[in-house]
């Protein structure tokens, strides 16, 4: 108690002073004054107490230890490659120290990508509040349907399909002083691109400022391809990780994964769980198994917190993974322990802290395009090397930790590649194609890709778009497939909204664009099939889904 008065008394005196010290610099007629340390120099306000406290816990994160190195860096390249383990700081703490460099004036604009809307969103919504500001002010975020951002915003987080679509209004992005790509090695589709066409704006405007962030190694292929621009490392992991392997091939790694939380439970010292699984039903399935069992041990364990995490989960329940354990029921009673059930998404993208114990079973959900059929598909596969390294790092933030691969150390070493192949490969491409017409790019044969898709999908994808009309037969954009373009949905929708008005169906065509544009509305949970499909039935259409959808659409609007 006595030391956090002291400390708001010593603040207080800071602001005498320096107001003191600002007063007589004005009254000299000096150059401007200094703003004091306890002045928020972006909203002109007091900071709170809960600013200093954050401050005190970011200085301690990796990053913090080479902000100069990184300044004078930045100062003295157009381009630098940043690479860290994750939890070292990068997402959350270097687009601050950008707004911090003198040499960007006094309103810099700071853009940093980020693969997934749950993470432009969780993120941002963090350094407002690390920096003491309302999100959607100085600090926004921008996803698909939600643009979080006003005039006064200086530090934007968004999706990197949203960078992509600002290049379609302003091809030289010039409303920003540096742009952050950050989860480089995720190598999404649109980071992709944006690594394309990035390098031809950073020709065209020495103002500019890239900053490529990684959490893998894969360092020196970003390092070649922007022309050997500087590499920093961010020192290492913070503690060290017990690897397990299981003796035996698991034949159902959903019940060894449940298996494994629970001997976790009863066994192993305090510290949080963390779950890798591949979607939503999957895991709203283990949440309710966990749940279960645990309740069967009755008062032998400690009470649990069991949440899930994945994209499509509204936001306000995104947010319980940050919530502590729960607290012992007896006050000398075992202690608590949060079970976090996730797809990917914590992999890198969100930090946990408190994560102690990671199961693997080694699965994810991946995109995988056969040109030959048209055929895109999500399937459960094999992660990679890579990626289970990524998985096992997430144990060892806080403390020491370990991981639970539910495969064999054989298949680990024979079976597993080392590293994901980038989605750019294993897409279908006529939404890229299309995209990269309207930024101007006509010679895609030539367009700079760190690695090119096949010749093949590129052709499939002009293939498609000639046959709807966005592209004429040189492969020029068309009237029409400029205002295709517009739309931030998959060619072949797009024009059939286009289209709509001349068959008089504009109003149910959009309906259904945005019933197919929402994650499924249908849910099947394991327990209750039948009841689902029964209930889906009342909606079903003799003329197929399209029309099952609006059936639910105008039932939900009928319903009020
Ligand atoms: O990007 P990187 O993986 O290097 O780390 P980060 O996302 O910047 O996270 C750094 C630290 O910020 C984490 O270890 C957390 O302690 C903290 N953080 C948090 O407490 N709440 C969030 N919503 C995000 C980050
Ligand atoms: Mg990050």
């Amino acid at each position: 108690m006595s030391m956090e008065r002291k400390r708001k008394v010593s603040l207080f005196d800071v602001v005498d002073e320096n107001s003191l010290a600002a007063k007589l610099s004005r009254a000299n007629g000096s150059a401007a004054p200094q703003i004091p340390p306890t002045i928020n120099r972006w909203t002109g306000r007091t900071y709170s107490q809960r600013y200093f406290e954050i401050l005190e816990k970011r200085k301690s994160l990796p990053v913090w230890q080479q902000k100069d190195e990184f300044l004078r860096v930045l100062r003295e390249n157009q381009t630098l490659v940043l690479v860290g383990e994750t939890g070292s700081g990068k997402t959350t703490q270097i687009p601050q120290f950008v707004l911090e460099a003198d040499f960007l004036g006094k309103r810099p604009m700071v853009a940093c990508t980020q693969p997934r809307r749950v993470a432009a969103m969780s993120v941002s919504r963090r350094v407002a509040e690390e920096m003491d500001v309302t999100i959607g002010e100085e600090v926004g975020y921008s996803i698909r349907f939600e643009d979080c951002s006003s005039s006064k915003t200086i530090l934007k987080y968004l999706t990197d399909g949203m960078l992509l679509r600002e290049a379609m209004a302003d091809p030289l992005l010039e409303r920003y002083k540096v742009i952050i790509l950050d989860e480089a090695h995720e190598r999404t589709l649109a980071t992709d691109v944006l690594f394309g066409l990035l390098k031809e704006v950073l020709r065209n405007r020495s103002d500019l400022k890239l900053v490529v962030m990684s959490a893998t190694l894969e360092a020196e292929k970003f390092q070649g391809y922007f022309n050997g621009a500087p590499l920093m490392k961010v020192p290492g992991r913070l503690h060290p990780v017990e690897i397990f392997y299981t003796q035996e091939p698991e034949r159902d790694y959903l019940e060894a994964a449940i298996r494994t939380v629970v001997q976790i439970h009863m066994c192993e010292p305090p510290g949080d769980i963390l779950v890798f699984l591949t979607g939503e039903e999957e895991i709203e399935d283990a949440c309710r198994k966990i749940t279960r069992e645990m309740n069967n041990l009755g008062d032998q364990v400690g009470p649990v917190k069991v949440v899930p995490l994945y994209s499509t989960l509204p936001p306000a329940m995104q947010q319980k993974i940050f919530e502590p354990a729960p607290a012992p029921l007896k006050e000398d009673g075992v202690p608590g322990r949060k079970i976090v059930v996730s797809t990917n998404i914590a992999e890198t993208s969100l930090t946990i802290d408190g994560i102690v114990y990671v199961i693997d079973p080694g699965f994810s959900k991946q995109k995988v395009y056969n040109p030959r059929i048209r055929v895109e598909s999500l399937l459960v596969s094999p992660i990679s090397k890579a990626s289970a390294h990524q998985r096992s790092g997430r144990a060892g933030r806080t403390q020491p930790g370990k991981c639970f691969r539910l495969y064999t150390e054989k298949s680990f070493s024979n079976d597993l590649q080392p590293q994901t192949y980038p989605e750019i490969l294993r897409s279908n491409l006529a939404n890229t194609v299309l995209t990269l017409k309207k930024l101007g790019i006509d010679d895609l044969v030539h367009f700079d890709f760190m690695d090119p898709p096949a010749p093949e999908t590129l052709m499939r994808a002009l293939e498609v778009l000639n046959y709807l009309g966005a592209l004429d037969d040189d492969g020029n954009l068309t009237k029409l497939g400029e205002i295709m373009s517009e739309f931030p949905l998959d060619p072949q929708m797009s024009k059939m909204l286009v289209v709509s008005p001349e068959f008089n169906c504009s109003n149910e065509i959009l309906s259904i664009s945005a019933m197919l544009s929402v994650p499924n509305c249908f849910l099947r949970p394991r327990e209750a099939q039948k009841a689902a499909d029964e209930a889906k039935s009342r909606f079903g259409h003799i003329d197929g889904d399209h029309l099952t959808l609006l059936n639910v659409y105008h039932a939900y609007k009928q319903n009020s």
